[in-house]
């Protein structure tokens, strides 16, 4: 289960996110990132958030906290942009909160190294969720104290949206030629020999037992939350065993290879 807490304020709108997450301050003090049951995308879209971001957690990856971040919905009242008012308004109950990590930059493919082994991970990973959203042009990944954290998980797995469709996606490719980290050389291959065998059925579970019951409730064709939490790891579990040979990366020579992960220095910088 995640942690719970409540939502004391609503500080500010995150603009650049497309799902118009929010900067809020809940009842611990803490500030959170809030992505909201009301926004278009949809409850799936937090549902990823926590499998995704649990699981990548459990495998070493710097993901920040996770928390269930309960609104209520008076919050917005006095909130005069319309926009964020509706959304608060429409999203009583139960949202994801991740932790404000301050003094983090975005990841930018042209100012920061990764190496090989370490972008391996990283595309490993997101072949294993089929994350479609962490592209040169919208990494989703920040940088701080010269490590790599991993956020927006909310575009994985596309097999939820429909169910009947998911066995198949165990075999599909994934597409990683524009992937962030697609022109640092990721060894693909090393980390699926470390990885792979870590994904167990009790992993997946772990991670999906961390998805509130209300977002996983009423789901067509299943009797129960904890169905569609099994429907989740078999997949998953599918997926794990072969994908690393079918992750396409970009067919040119690499543009950047980096030994040791870090920032690029340029000539000329700093004097
Ligand atoms: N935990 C965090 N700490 C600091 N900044 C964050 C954190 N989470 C998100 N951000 C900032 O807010 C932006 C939007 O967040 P996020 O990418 O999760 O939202 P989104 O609506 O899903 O975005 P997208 O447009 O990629 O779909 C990020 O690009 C980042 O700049
Ligand atoms: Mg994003």
């Amino acid at each position: 289960m995640l942690t719970e807490v409540t939502a004391t304020r609503y500080v500010t709108p995150l603009r650049e996110g497309g799902s118009l997450p929010g900067l809020v301050e809940a009842d611990d003090l803490l500030p959170y990132v809030m992505k909201f049951t009301g926004a278009g995308q949809g409850r799936k879209t937090l549902v990823a958030e926590v499998i995704c971001g649990q699981l990548a957690r459990r495998l070493g990856f710097r993901v920040p906290e996770l928390v269930a971040l309960d609104l209520d919905p008076v919050i917005g009242l006095g909130e005069p942009d319309p926009e964020v008012q509706g959304l608060l308004k429409g999203s009583g109950g139960t949202n994801l909160g991740m932790r404000f990590l301050p003094r983090a930059l975005g990841f930018d493919p042209l100012a920061y190294a990764v190496d090989p082994v370490q972008a391996g991970r990283v595309v490993w990973f997101d072949a294993l969720v089929n994350n479609v959203d962490r592209s040169w042009r919208n990494p989703n990944m920040l940088v701080r104290d010269g490590g790599l954290w991993l956020i927006d998980h909310g575009a994985s797995m596309i097999w939820h949206h429909n169910w009947r469709g998911a066995a198949a996606w165990a075999t599909k490719p994934y597409d990683a030629t524009d992937h962030a980290l697609a022109r640092f050389e990721p060894d693909v291959a090393a980390a699926a020999a470390e990885l792979a065998p870590r994904v167990t059925e009790e992993l997946i579970a772990e991670a999906a037992a961390d998805v509130p019951d209300v977002w996983l409730a009423d789901e067509p064709g299943f009797d129960t939350p904890d169905a569609v939490r099994r429907a989740y790891v078999e997949t998953l579990l599918e997926r794990a065993t072969g994908i690393h040979e079918r992750i396409e990366l970009p067919k040119a020579a690499p543009r950047a290879t980096a030994r040791t992960s870090g920032w690029i220095m340029y000539e000329g910088a700093g004097r």
